[in-house]
């Protein structure tokens, strides 16, 4: 962190439900903060008292390893109490409503719910029926803000800088709220954006997003510093979007050859889960020179930290809160 570092105060979202709409500045501030516990994480005391008394509930609709894990490590690290419900558990299986779900949790008092459906706007619809912060986790093709925000801090520490980047974005964008979390990140901060993927795997109107749109990796990797690899989200997919998956590896899969394209210090990311050999090869997928898969799971602890003091810390007095 930097003496100008503004206060984590200055960050004044009541809930954190995308990056299209933060400033530059806030972005740096949640970047900036995250970097402070990075290092502490490498300690063999990780525990704080930050969240001391707060109650974090993690509502995850949609399957999840790393994303509920880190945001479970983050809540205990910082001394906060983390429950996980899944729905699998819950009375969503019996027919409660999102929303009824919700205003049952709300009765509890949480400080925090993080929380991942597999709808657009799910999220933010939730947000809106209860009194605590909401971190979204994921909704739908739409956003996943703390993705975006862990390659970002990733790409920071490895480049010393996100402005002037060249990233390119690779896969199934189409279906992809890691892609449109980046693209908004990467944007306000400054990169550029290309997108290489097949036709039927690009969103309509890509380029509205202020991107370069390919649909050749030869072409698409030119001079890249950063290649990001996306998996086939073949849960979001209806009817056929490719003939195979080996013409898909062939074509779009990330191999030593299609890498040569891009500048030799390249970085890979992928935020995982990785499905070796269909996006990616798996030997260079474990190269430790050219990939950064293994830091952006550590990253994602220390953004998630970071997330969750910032947007405790912006909760009203509990006393004056009309719950
Ligand atoms: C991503 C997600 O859930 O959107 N994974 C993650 O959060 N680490 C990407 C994916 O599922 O492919």
């Amino acid at each position: 962190m930097t003496d100008s570092t503004p206060p984590i105060a200055s960050f004044t979202h009541r809930h954190l439900l995308g990056i299209e709409g933060l400033s530059p500045v806030e972005i740096e501030l949640l970047l900036d903060r995250s970097e402070s516990y990075v290092e502490q994480n490498r300690q063999a005391d990780k525990k704080k008292s930050v969240l001391r008394g707060r109650t974090i509930i993690n509502l995850f609709f949609e399957s999840s390893t790393r994303t509920r894990t880190s945001f479970e490590l983050a809540g205990k690290r910082l001394g906060g109490d983390v429950i996980n419900m899944s729905v699998s558990t819950s009375a969503v299986k019996k027919g409660e409503t999102l929303i009824d779900t919700a205003m049952t949790l709300n009765a509890m008092h949480p400080d925090v719910l993080v929380v991942r459906h597999a709808d657009s706007g799910a999220v933010k619809l939730l947000s809106e029926k209860v009194n605590c912060a909401v971190i979204n986790a994921g909704d739908g093709a739409h956003e996943h803000p703390t993705q975006a925000l862990l390659d970002a801090l990733t790409i920071r520490r490895r480049k010393g800088r996100l402005g002037g980047l060249q990233v390119a974005i690779c896969g199934d964008i189409a279906h992809s709220r890691v892609a449109r979390s980046n693209i908004h990140l990467l944007n306000t901060m400054g990169a550029r954006v290309r997108l290489i993927a097949p036709r039927t795997l690009i969103p309509v109107q890509a380029e509205r997003l202020g991107c370069e749109v390919f649909h050749s990796m030869a072409d698409g990797l030119v001079d890249c510093d950063i290649v990001m690899m996306l998996r086939l989200q073949t849960e979001r997919m209806k009817g056929n979007y490719f003939p195979s998956i080996r013409e898909y590896f062939r074509f779009f899969g990330l191999d030593y050859d299609k890498l040569s394209r891009a500048k030799p210090d390249a970085l890979i990311m992928h935020p995982g889960p990785m499905n070796r050999g269909v996006e990616i090869d798996s030997e260079l997928a474990d190269d430790i020179e050219r990939s950064a898969i293994r830091e952006q799971v550590e990253m994602g602890v220390a953004v998630r930290m970071a997330c969750l003091e910032i947007m405790a810390g912006n909760l009203p007095d509990p006393w004056q809160r009309n719950d």
